[in-house]
């Protein structure tokens, strides 16, 4: 495979945007070598300066859940751009947008739209610190929020970049970050007792997709949320990854459990820039302008995203949607274990592969990984024309439009790459 066309577009950004990049991780930093530059996707698959194309198992790091340029979706989204682009004012769109997601998340009774995953969460820790009129929040090691600084700011995040507080962060905002560990309720309880009356709410992932794809143990998600409702904290799902992509309504339906206050992004808006928080109406009313918690945004809910949002979500409730992506994912992840030499794990069409542990629940369990090992298979895969995330630690996932057929090549390319790998 031929890179020269990137490598030098890479090297010119590089000049001008730090790393070449305006995410960290897309950069491969953690898999070394120079990433393509993507001149467009279809389907299920992406094609580069170069011409080389891959099948997409990164679907924009989770939310494509129906691939690249989706007809129904562009559509919609054309149609929306010719009207005008942005009004700062109320549309009708965003009427039956919050009913939509709504009626999948009847735990949102109130909800407001905002611009990206990490605006959603950041939002939802200011209702929680301003209804329970408590400082601190809870989290879990090895989740991910986005770049929200009471979140990033503290523990294993802030570690990796150096020191026990990231650099740049108020001292303030970490201060008041509690850490719990995943899968350990008894972790909670303690946070609980030696911080009476002063966490305002616990915040996690339902399903990890940061430290590998980590599903919650019976009786996880329950125990925190019972907890939290005890010592009269508020329970947060970040939903962000797992929202619309594990079902119509994300791990909350999937697992048979409502959250206080809910967070999403990534898979409402099929590719377009957007995230959404909400949850109680009692607590949802305190956000100005009929309450006195302030949040607000000059592209929150625009009329573009908003109609790709709607677009999006009126395919993934279309009957049999999720069936067949539960069916897809296993066929795959059934696949790739039959063929063996990696560990993974996958809940729904969220998948992640790794060397080194056996089996990944919680962020201890994560720091086993073989870094080296998955970078040479990474760039095996890559040379396949398999588009994996360049990242062990986060999810790969799958499409709506990738087909069965596809799967079979995902799995006969992989099949090649380990008969080669380490010999
Ligand atoms: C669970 C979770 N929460 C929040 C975020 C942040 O979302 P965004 O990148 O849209 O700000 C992410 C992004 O990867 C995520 O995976």
């Amino acid at each position: 495979m031929e890179f020269t066309k990137s490598q030098r577009v890479f090297t010119e950004l590089c000049k001008i945007i730090p790393g070449g990049v305006n995410s960290p991780f897309r950069g491969f930093n953690q898999v070394g070598g120079t990433p393509p530059i993507i001149v467009g996707g279809k389907g299920s698959q992406v094609y580069d300066l170069d011409g080389n194309a891959y099948l997409d198992l990164c679907c924009g790091w989770g939310p494509l859940l129906f691939g690249h340029a989706h007809p129904h979706i562009v559509e919609a989204v054309q149609k929306a751009a010719v009207k005008g682009t942005l009004f700062g004012a109320s549309t009708e769109g965003e009427l039956k947008l919050a009913e939509m997601v709504r009626e999948a998340y009847p735990s949102m009774e109130m909800l407001r739209f905002v611009n990206s995953g990490a605006e959603a969460v950041a939002s939802a820790l200011r209702v929680a610190r301003s209804v329970t009129r408590r400082p601190r929040i809870m989290k879990f090691e090895g989740c991910y929020h986005g770049h929200v600084e009471a979140l990033d700011a503290a523990g294993q995040e802030a570690q990796e970049a150096g020191g026990p507080l990231a650099l740049g962060a108020s001292p303030g905002a970490a201060a008041e970050t509690v850490i719990a560990n995943f899968n350990d309720l008894q972790s909670v309880r303690e946070l609980f007792q030696r911080y009476p009356q002063e966490i305002a709410a616990a915040i996690l992932e339902p399903v990890t997709g940061s430290m590998g794809v980590i599903a919650p143990q019976p009786g996880f998600l329950e125990g925190v949320r019972d907890l939290c409702h005890q010592h009269g904290a508020l329970f947060i799902l970040d939903e962000v990854l797992t929202g619309f992509r594990l079902a119509k309504g994300g791990a909350q339906e999937r697992f048979k459990i409502q959250a206080d206050l809910t967070c999403l992004g990534k898979a409402l808006s099929g590719g377009l820039a957007m995230g959404a928080y909400g949850g109680k109406a009692e607590y949802m009313r305190s956000v100005s302008p009929t309450g006195p918690i302030y949040q607000a945004g000059t592209y929150c809910g625009n009329p573009i995203s908003v109609a790709g949002a709607i677009a999006e979500l009126e395919l993934a409730f279309q009957p049999g949607v999720y069936e067949h992506l539960e069916e897809l994912s296993t066929k795959l992840v059934e696949g790739l274990k039959e063929i063996g030499g990696f560990l993974v794990q996958n809940v729904g069409s969220m998948f992640f592969i790794a060397f080194g542990p056996e089996r990944v629940q919680n962020y201890q369990d994560s720091l086993g990984f073989d870094y080296p090992k998955f970078a040479r298979f990474f760039h095996a895969m890559l040379q396949k024309g398999l588009y994996l995330p360049p990242s062990t630690t986060d999810a790969a996932c799958i499409s709506a439009v990738h087909t069965e057929e596809e799967i079979d090549r995902v799995l006969e390319l992989t099949a090649q790459v380990m008969e080669k790998f380490d010999k």
